[in-house]
């Protein structure tokens, strides 16, 4: 298939939101660079893309963790993408993380200092050639803290903030930056929790959600894949602390 030219920068190549997005980047006719930490999974969902699509597929082995890569990586790849995904995510153990500090730390990591490192140096590339819109998926966990999962939580909450100050920054600049909240969808991150349908989107759900944002404006800058989440999320805020730390959420 002929591309049309453009590259999506996907990182977190092996997630099912990030398979399903690929996918969807790959059928318009972008060629795709995919990114993982395990070298064999990322290529076997490389060869399934461009099997299905013809789409061109590049790969490249990266740990999120390994934030003293991330210039490396940077000067490795060969033309700056037009758009850049991060669904690098971990939800963890929220009891385990009460525990043991290094799950907790590692749950803070892959969710806020990895992709918020990494989003950084993106941007700072993207504003010099003055175009670019990155695309990083928190969660909607971010909004309140909650008893049940807190670390993850507050993780996220870090991401979002991250990407409202960079959207703020480089509001001048050419640059576009979307945060995604998908709610909750059907992953192996969710494997074997009872979901509500009513909340629950389906991975190709939340890439359409994210192609139809990053690529024809739609959404705004935050995006809730799954709409009646904004209403929730506001009523979850604005419960009275006093009230909040008796519920069971
Ligand atoms: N599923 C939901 O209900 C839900 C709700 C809200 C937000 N989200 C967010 O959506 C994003 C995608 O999640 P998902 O549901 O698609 O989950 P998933 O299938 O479990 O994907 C998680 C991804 O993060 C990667 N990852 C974890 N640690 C990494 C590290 N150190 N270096 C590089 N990659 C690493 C995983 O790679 P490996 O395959 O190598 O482990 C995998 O590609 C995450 O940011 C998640 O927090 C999900």
């Amino acid at each position: 298939m002929k591309g049309i030219g453009k590259t999506l920068l996907l990182i977190g190549a092996t997630s099912d939101i990030g398979r399903a997005t690929a996918l969807i980047y790959a059928e318009a006719g972008w060629d795709v660079l995919l990114v993982g930490r395990r070298r064999v999974a990322v290529q076997r969902e490389a060869d399934d893309i461009s099997a299905r699509t013809g789409a061109h597929v590049m790969v490249h082995e990266l740990d999120i963790l390994a934030t003293s890569r991330f210039e490396e990586f940077m000067s490795s790849i060969s033309a700056l993408p037009e758009t850049a995904v991060c669904v690098v995510g971990d939800l963890g153990e929220q009891f385990r993380a009460e525990q043991d500090l290094e799950h907790a730390a590692t749950v803070m990591r892959t969710n806020f200092e990895g992709p918020a490192l990494l989003i950084g140096l993106l941007a700072e590339r993207f504003a010099a050639r003055g175009s670019g819109t990155i695309v990083g998926i928190s969660s909607v966990a971010g909004e309140r803290g909650r008893a049940s999962n807190y670390v993850y939580g507050a993780a996220k909450a870090g991401l979002t903030a991250f990407l409202s100050g960079l959207r703020n920054r480089l509001s001048r600049s050419g640059v576009r930056v979307l945060t995604v909240k998908p709610g909750f969808v059907r992953t192996r991150m969710t494997d074997g929790m009872k979901l509500p349908p009513l909340l629950t989107a389906e991975p190709r759900e939340v890439a359409q959600k994210i192609f139809a944002a990053a690529e024809g404006g739609r959404g705004g800058d935050v995006v809730y894949v799954r709409a009646i989440w904004r209403p929730l999320m506001t009523m979850i805020r604005s419960i009275p602390e006093p009230i909040f730390k008796r519920l069971r959420l």
